[in-house]
């Protein structure tokens, strides 16, 4: 009674009752794989809160201090007001080290999810007309979130952080002309300096968090305006999408999934260490740590680092020093690969129009072969971020590994690829012979149907189509297209 009255009262000020009507009648397709996406957006939500949470207590200040603080093995020694709020939180604050531990794993399931769901997006060719714009926008929040993950664990200024930062340096100078001005943009100049923290502390948690918050809302806008793309499947055409509405069955599933993610993250945060930053202890630039590697979503950058032969390109009066070619030419061709990627296979493709079924990674070989080159080559580079982890856990030499590593870099990629390609081309021909087999089979039992239906009665059967009554042939826009379609899925579920 009460909801009547409030829903009676918002709709006769806004007059929102037609939308909230047809936005409960939106079509969401079932498969698992569109769930990879909200993993991310979920990770996201958890970020906020717990980053929340820890700049209530975190100082980014590297002015020294004495720390005086409840972690005995570092009383007396001179750390930076950063450091100390680090501490703070960790041993002190209530829920501190839960909350810590939570927005790292968090981080890290972010980065994960998102590197999934583009991977489903690529091998499944979702990029293609119309959702190519939104493919950039997906592209940007990866390379946001990136960005954000590496100011996030240099905050710390623990021995680890410290020393990611100073490669971070190391990497924006040796970008040819600007590079020195970008370090100087970004991190107030050589570091460390006192400008370092304070820059990078207002870019994790207000600019970048913006940036990615505006380009989600896009992002999931523009899927709202062109609805989801299908996995092929009978009943699913370019006009018709077969799935569950907004309102129960996807509601329910998808409070499920973030209640899922909410417990996977905190189950970790409570029981897997993360990131001890008490025990790396504070950032001293004349040391450093063995083992020391960013968070894995950057190791690729890393292993690129160790494996390449290091060496410096001289240009008249310029000098290009050897990080510049695997830490930053290397990351930025794949990342333009990436960008462009709908607009280069449009090159080759003869697609026309709208795309809206999705094409399983065994209908295109030779991208898929590709695609499956790529994550490869990313996965051999990742293993040669942890060499030397790995070398010491094997018991082997960690420059026979890195030889190793150094021939695999380009053998394993081809190989995965010709894999990949064989396994495409058969599994094609055989779910084209099965598909055959069942046409015939299908036409076999229509005559059979027919023939005994004269038999029957006198009257012949007319046989209709099988989506008859289905979506009408021109569709003008996304939202009329929505409308058609869970006009379609009811008639579907209210005629079983
Ligand atoms: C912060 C990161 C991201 C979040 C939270 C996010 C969220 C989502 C969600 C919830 C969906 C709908 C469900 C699904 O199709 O999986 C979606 C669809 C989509 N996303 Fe993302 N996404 C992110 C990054 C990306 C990236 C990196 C790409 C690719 C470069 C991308 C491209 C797309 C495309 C093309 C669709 C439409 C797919 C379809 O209808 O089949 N997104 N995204």
């Amino acid at each position: 009674m009460i909801t009547k009255r409030v829903s009676r009262f918002i709709d006769s000020r806004l007059g929102a009752a037609k939308f909230v009507r047809s936005a409960m009648n939106h079509v969401f397709p079932d498969h698992w794989s569109f769930m990879l996406g909200e993993v991310a957006l979920y990770c996201f939500v958890i970020l906020v809160i717990t980053g929340t949470y820890l700049a209530l207590f975190f100082h980014a200040s590297s002015e020294k201090v004495f720390y005086h603080g409840s972690y005995a093995p570092l009383v007396g020694q001179k750390v930076s007001v950063a450091f100390r709020s680090m501490l703070h939180i960790s041993l002190d604050v209530p829920a501190g080290l839960l909350i810590r531990q939570m927005h790292h794993w968090a981080a890290d399931i972010f980065l994960w999810a998102i590197v999934a769901h583009l991977a489903r997006i690529f091998f499944t060719a979702a990029y293609r007309k119309p959702r190519e714009l939104n493919w950039l926008v997906g592209m940007t929040l990866l390379v946001l979130a990136l960005v954000n993950g590496f100011f996030g664990y240099s905050l710390a200024d623990d021995l680890l952080s410290g020393t990611g930062l100073r490669v971070g340096y190391s990497i924006m100078l040796s970008i040819p002309v600007v590079g020195p001005w970008l370090a100087y943009l970004f991190m107030g100049g050589t570091v460390p300096n006192p400008e370092t923290l304070p820059r990078m502390y207002s870019m994790h948690i207000f600019l970048v968090p913006a940036l990615i918050a505006g380009l989600l809302v896009l992002h999931l806008g523009m899927i709202w305006r062109q609805m989801h793309t299908n996995y092929p499947g009978p009943k699913r055409t370019n006009r018709t999408i077969v799935g569950s509405r907004l309102w129960p069955t996807y509601t329910a599933k998808s409070i499920g999934l973030l209640l899922l993610v909410f417990g996977a993250v905190a189950a970790l945060g409570a029981f897997a260490q993360i990131d001890p930053v008490w025990i790396y202890g504070p950032y001293d630039p004349s040391a450093t740590m063995a083992g020391a590697q960013p968070d894995w979503y950057l190791g690729w950058v890393e292993g690129a680092m160790r494996l390449s032969p290091g060496t410096n390109l001289r240009l008249g009066h310029w000098l290009i020093p050897e990080l510049f070619f695997p830490a930053v030419l290397m990351p930025s061709l794949v990342f333009l690969t990436l960008y462009l990627w709908p607009f280069l296979e449009k090159l080759f493709s003869k697609d026309e129009g709208d795309q809206n079924v999705l094409r399983m990674p065994y209908e295109q070989p030779v991208k898929t072969a590709l695609g499956v080159a790529v994550f490869t080559f990313m996965l051999v580079l990742l293993t040669g971020g942890a060499d030397d982890i790995i070398s010491v856990s094997l018991g082997t030499s960690v420059v026979e590994l890195r030889t190793i590593l150094r021939i695999l870099v380009f053998v394993a990629p081809v190989c995965a690829a010709g894999a990949a390609y064989l396994v495409c081309v058969r599994l094609r021909s055989s779910r084209a012979a099965s598909a055959a087999l069942t046409e015939q089979l299908a036409g076999l039992e229509e005559r059979r149907q027919v023939a005994h239906a004269l038999r029957e009665d006198e009257e012949p059967l007319l046989l209709l189509p099988a989506v008859s009554g289905g979506a009408p042939d021109a569709v003008p826009d996304g939202v009329q297209q929505s409308k058609l379609h869970a006009a379609w899925k009811m008639s579907e579920s209210d005629n079983p």
